[in-house]
Order: structure tokens, then C-alpha cells, then sequence
């Protein structure tokens, strides 16, 4: 599966920059987020998928698209349902975890502040397509409006969003059934995962 080519890639890629982890103290996105006391099911949801070596680097030039423990609790994708599912080891709730996470991740910087005014089509890490939005209404990403844009997180950028964006389930979903449920309005709407994103 995509996702377990994307999570072994990552392990792999953490143990080359483990010399690079060890010796740096600058923010991560991880580092970031744990510093805002409200993003803790987005944290707790790097560490139970095992992401951290993703999230808590300081080489890698990612975007990354966060909502609050506010916004988890209010998805109609049950999220937080997930995230409970996930503290008992259900390995669906722990897939659909890192879909959430990996399917918010860009594998460049998108800042508003470089994007020209309209809509610019990105590729979230796991192959969905996303459109940032920056027009006199304000930036958005996939409709979602962001209310705390570019802000850096080392060489990485966090975009903070109102709502979660929830991807839709993949074709073989095997994800818990109670978070699998089909996109929430704020969510991507379309597209089928395609292909692994590390070669
Ligand atoms: C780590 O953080 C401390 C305190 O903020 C700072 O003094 C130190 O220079 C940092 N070390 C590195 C390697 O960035
Ligand atoms: C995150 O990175 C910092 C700095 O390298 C390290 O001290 C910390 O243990 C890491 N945390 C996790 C959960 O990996
Ligand atoms: C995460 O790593 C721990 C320790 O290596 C392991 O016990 C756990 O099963 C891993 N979880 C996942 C989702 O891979
Ligand atoms: C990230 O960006 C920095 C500064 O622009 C650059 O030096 C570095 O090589 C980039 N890292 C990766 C992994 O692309
Ligand atoms: C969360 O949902 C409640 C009840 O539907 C609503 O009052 C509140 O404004 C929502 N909060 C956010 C941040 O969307
Ligand atoms: C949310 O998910 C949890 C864990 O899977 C489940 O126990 C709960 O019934 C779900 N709630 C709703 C409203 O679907
Ligand atoms: C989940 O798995 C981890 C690592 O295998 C273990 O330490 C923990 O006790 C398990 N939690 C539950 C609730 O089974
Ligand atoms: C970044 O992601 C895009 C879309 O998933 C992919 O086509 C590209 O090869 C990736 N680039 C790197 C350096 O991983
Ligand atoms: C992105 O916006 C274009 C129009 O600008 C639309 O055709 C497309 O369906 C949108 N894609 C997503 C994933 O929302
Ligand atoms: C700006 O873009 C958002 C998201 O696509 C849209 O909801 C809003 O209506 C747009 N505003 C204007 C003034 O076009
Ligand atoms: C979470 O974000 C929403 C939307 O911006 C905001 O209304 C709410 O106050 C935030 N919640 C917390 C606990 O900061």
C-alpha cells in the first residue's frame, strides 16, 4: 500500500538523517505543534503512527496543513473516535491516523505570501490533489479557510486551517469503519491515490 511504502521510506530516511535529528534543537513542525497546547491530537497522531521521523526534522522542506483539537472534535469523520481506536492498537484507526496526516503534507514549501492571487493545484504526499486558494476573501486550502498562513517550522512551513481536511477513504480501505465515512464538505473531494511517493 502506498501508505506502508511512504512509512517504511520514512524509516529508512530516519535512520540517514538520524546524526542530522541528533544534533539539531530547531523547530520542527512536531516541535511546532507541541508548542501550541492546543494541536495535541495532531501530535499524539505522529507519535501513535510512528511519523515523528517525518514531522520532527529538521532537513526536510514540507508544508504542512494543521487544525486544533477544536476542529478534530467537530469533524464529522470521527476523528477523535479514531484517535482513541488508535491508543487500543486498532490498526484501521491507526492507518486512517496516517492517512489523515500524510494526506495534509506537501513535499514543498507552498507559502500564500509567493503564491500569485487564484487557485494553484498542489499534491499532498499522498498523491490527492489540494488547491490553495489566496483572493480578497482570504487564503484557503481546499475551500478551507487558514487562519495563521506561511508560519515557518525550521526549513518547513505550517499552515494553520479552521476545519480538518479528512481524505477520502482509499478504494481497499481496510480503515475502521466509524472514520472511514465519505468526505466531510471541508475535505478533499476527489481523486484516487496513485502512486508511491518515494521511489
Ligand atoms: C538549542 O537550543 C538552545 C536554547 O534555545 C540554544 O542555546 C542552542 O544553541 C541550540 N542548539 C542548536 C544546535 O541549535
Ligand atoms: C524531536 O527532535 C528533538 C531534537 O532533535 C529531540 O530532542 C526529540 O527527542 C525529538 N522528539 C521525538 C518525539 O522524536
Ligand atoms: C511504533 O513503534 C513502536 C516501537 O518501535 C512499535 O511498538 C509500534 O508497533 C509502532 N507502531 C506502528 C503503528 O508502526
Ligand atoms: C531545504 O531548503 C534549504 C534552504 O532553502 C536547502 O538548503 C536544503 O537543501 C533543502 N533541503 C531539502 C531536503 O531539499
Ligand atoms: C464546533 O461545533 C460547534 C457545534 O456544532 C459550533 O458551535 C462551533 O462553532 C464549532 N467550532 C468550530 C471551530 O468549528
Ligand atoms: C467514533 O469512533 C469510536 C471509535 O471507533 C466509536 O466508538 C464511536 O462510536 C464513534 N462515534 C460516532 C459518533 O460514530
Ligand atoms: C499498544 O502497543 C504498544 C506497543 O506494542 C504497547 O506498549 C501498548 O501497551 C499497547 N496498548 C494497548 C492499549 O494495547
Ligand atoms: C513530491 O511529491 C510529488 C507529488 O506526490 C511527487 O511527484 C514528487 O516526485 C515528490 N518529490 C520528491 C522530491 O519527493
Ligand atoms: C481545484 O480547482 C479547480 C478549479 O480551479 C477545480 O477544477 C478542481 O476540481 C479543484 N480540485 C480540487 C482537488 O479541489
Ligand atoms: C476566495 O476563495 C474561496 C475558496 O475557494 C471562496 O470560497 C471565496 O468565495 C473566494 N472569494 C472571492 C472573493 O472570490
Ligand atoms: C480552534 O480553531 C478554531 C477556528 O479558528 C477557533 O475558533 C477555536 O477557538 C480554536 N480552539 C482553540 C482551543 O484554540
Amino acid at each position: 500500500m502506498t501508505f506502508t511504502k511512504i512509512y517504511l521510506s520514512f524509516i529508512w530516511l530516519s535512520v540517514l538523517l538520524g546524526v542530522t535529528l541528533a544534533a539539531s534543537n530547531a523547530t520542527t513542525i512536531y516541535s511546532l505543534l507541541q508548542s501550541q497546547k492546543d494541536y495535541t491530537f495532531t501530535v499524539q497522531s505522529m507519535e501513535l503512527t510512528n511519523l515523528t521521523s517525518i514531522y520532527n526534522n529538521t532537513f526536510l522542506n514540507y508544508t504542512f496543513l494543521a487544525s486544533n483539537d477544536t476542529a478534530w472534535e467537530n469533524s464529522s469523520a470521527n476523528a477523535t473516535g479514531a484517535l482513541s481506536a488508535a491508543k487500543q492498537n486498532v490498526t484501521g484507526a491507526i492507518d486512517f491516523l496516517g492517512r489523515l496526516l500524510v494526506a495534509s503534507t506537501v513535499n514543498t514549501t507552498v507559502e500564500f505570501s509567493s503564491l500569485s492571487s487564484g487557485t494553484t493545484g498542489v499534491v499532498s504526499l499522498i498523491g490527492l490533489p489540494l488547491n490553495f486558494t489566496k483572493n480578497s476573501t482570504g487564503d484557503s486550502v481546499e475551500g478551507d479557510p487558514v487562519i495563521s498562513p506561511d508560519v515557518a517550522a525550521g526549513n518547513s512551513v505550517v499552515q494553520f486551517l479552521e476545519f480538518l481536511l479528512v481524505p477520502p477513504a482509499p478504494p481497499t480501505t481496510t480503515a475502521v469503519p466509524t472514520a472511514a465515512a465519505s468526505a466531510v464538505p471541508t475535505s478533499v473531494a476527489t481523486a484516487a491515490p496513485t502512486s508511491a511517493i518515494i521511489p
